[in-house]
């Protein structure tokens, strides 16, 4: 399987168009006004952005129920715009990705409304319907009454999200009308996602993140039928897009990078790795986590997993860190913007390809409470409008502030780009220094191993080393607010070690003998001379 050489060192910036900036007045983000903060993204040194679903939709779900996979929708601009896009985008070196949506359409989708009639017709078995009305389709969630045809629908998510016919692989002999694989209504859809990649990537996308992947073919144990769909869609972009790439949510990297996904996120999903370290265990939502000033979390676990999906996973693909996403708490939750810092240095010192969400840059903060937007329910809290500037509506939208697609951090102090531009101390400041050293240092690039060097049970600091051939570098992370001191052995590379960026901390190293001495939330970076 080949690789694009480009995302070896990648930063993507998650985009959620609706919350980004709205170039015509109308309360929403859109395209266009993505493409006059392109400059921003370049500037803070991003290479990459993934979009949120912005094709044609009911809006549901905020547009992961889509209508039409080949139209944008008419509130964030047009084809011709997202063609703007693509290309104003490579003019500064950044690629885009959408967000493909496989697993099922809205039920506004032609497909579906063809599929819910009584007569058959060629999308008959496009979606996955039981015989009768009264069918108890036990662990598949399903909607009856809804439509003329008689039969109950298999659902992916919402209600309105009715799952697209992938097949089963073992299908229950005793429900007839679960179908095989190979049956012709799954291969016409299987036929459709890839005509839908085609088309984007054609015109210019750079690749797909991938909802659900994990989840088109339904009781499949141990995803093999799964994995081969994703397998042949992998040879598929090897053989006619090399250069493009595709980052899953499924938040298992064994299992995605297995099924030919280059990356895949450690995600909400994934308990185990990413909510310890960052939310709590088993709660996106939470506060807690390794990386808070309370100091009272715990690395070992969580990196002892990711250990496991590393090794297994290398040197084939890569596990994406995020620091938050639009389904998740933001990295502003419980934290203050020091520990923010330090939780960013971790994701862009980690190996694979790290994702920033839009607006944790800035410490974007999060409102307590919110009515539900659109599908959002507790989501729509890290949904908010970008904060530009202390403009009006904080120069996300020109629209009077009762219009906007959500309202704005309502504090004197919200954070702003303009300001922390101003400021070279600034969070977004260090973020951008963060992102720049990553991309100035091939060894705290994706490639480059990783090895942990100081990782105890419920300890801090955490330190662990990047290395490259005879190159390596050093990385130490004190979250807690405790000052720590601690020794470990590295190895010795012959130039000696110097220290690329301090905030708060100091690396030492005689022979294989390296301190570091830190303060309460702070953290160092150093590398080899050589
Ligand atoms: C994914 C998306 C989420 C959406 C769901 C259904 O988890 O990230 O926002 O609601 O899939 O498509
Ligand atoms: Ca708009």
């Amino acid at each position: 399987m080949k690789r694009p050489a480009w995302l070896a060192n990648a930063v993507f910036y998650q985009v959620y168009p609706q919350s980004f900036y709205d170039s015509n007045g109308d309360g929403i983000g859109d395209l266009p006004g993505l493409i006059a903060k392109l400059d921003y993204i370049r500037w803070l040194g991003c290479t990459a952005i993934w979009l949120n679903p912005c094709f044609v939709s009911p809006f549901l779900d905020a547009g992961y129920d889509i209508a039409d996979y080949y139209r944008v929708a008419p509130r964030y601009g047009t084809n011709a715009d997202l063609l703007r896009l693509f290309k104003e985008a490579r003019t500064r070196g950044l690629r885009v990705f959408l967000d493909l949506v496989p697993g099922h359409t809205s039920i506004e989708h032609p497909h579906f409304q063809a599929s819910c009639r009584h007569a058959r017709n060629q999308y008959s078995d496009w979606y996955i319907w039981t015989n009768d009305i009264w069918t108890d389709t036990r662990d598949l969630r399903s909607v009856n009454g809804y439509a003329e045809r008689r039969g109950n629908y298999i659902t992916n998510f919402f209600w309105c999200q009715p799952a697209l016919n992938y097949g089963f692989a073992k299908p229950d002999p005793r429900a007839p009308w679960q179908q095989p694989v190979t049956a012709p209504g799954p291969l016409a859809v299987r036929a459709e996602l890839q005509h839908i990649m085609r088309y984007w990537l054609e015109r210019g996308a750079a690749g797909f993140r991938v909802d659900m992947a994990h989840s088109l073919i339904k009781n499949d144990p141990g995803f093999r039928k799964t994995n081969k769909l994703w397998r042949d869609i992998r040879a598929m972009l090897d053989r006619e897009y090399p250069d493009a790439a595709l980052v899953s949510e499924w938040s298992s990297p064994i299992d995605a990078i297995g099924a030919g996904f280059h990356m895949d996120f450690a995600a909400q999903f994934n308990a185990p790795i990413f909510n310890p370290l960052f939310r709590a265990p088993g709660d996106a939502w939470g506060s807690h986590g390794y990386f808070n000033a309370r100091g009272d979390g715990d690395a070992l676990a969580p990196l002892e997993e990711y250990l496991r999906h590393y090794r297994a996973t290398q040197p084939r693909g890569y596990i994406s860190f995020q620091s938050a996403n639009h389904d998740m708490a933001r990295m502003s939750g419980g934290r203050t913007l020091p520990e923010i810092e330090v939780a960013m240095a971790f994701i862009l010192t980690m190996p694979g390809v790290p994702f920033i969400y839009y607006g944790d840059e800035i410490g974007l903060r999060m409102p307590d409470d919110i009515a539900s937007k659109e599908g959002g329910y507790e989501r729509t809290r890290c949904r908010t409008p970008m904060q530009w500037d202390a403009t009006r509506n904080a120069g996300f939208s020109t629209a009077p502030a009762s219009k906007l697609y959500l309202p704005l951090d309502s504090s004197d102090t919200r954070p702003c780009v303009a300001a922390q531009m101003r400021n070279p101390r600034s969070l977004l400041q260090r973020v951008r220094t963060l992102i720049a050293l990553r991309a100035a240092t091939p060894v705290l690039q994706a490639d480059a191993a990783f090895k942990p060097l100081y990782l105890r049970k419920n300890a801090y600091p955490l330190v662990y080393m990047r290395q490259a051939g005879a190159t390596c570098a050093i990385v130490a992370l004190n979250p807690s607010h405790r000052p720590v001191d601690v020794t470990f052995r590295a190895p010795a590379p012959a130039g000696g070690m110097r220290m690329l960026l301090k905030r708060g901390a100091q690396i030492t190293c005689s022979g294989t003998r390296c301190t570091v001495r830190m303060r309460g939330v702070s953290y160092a970076i150093a590398a080899s001379s050589a």
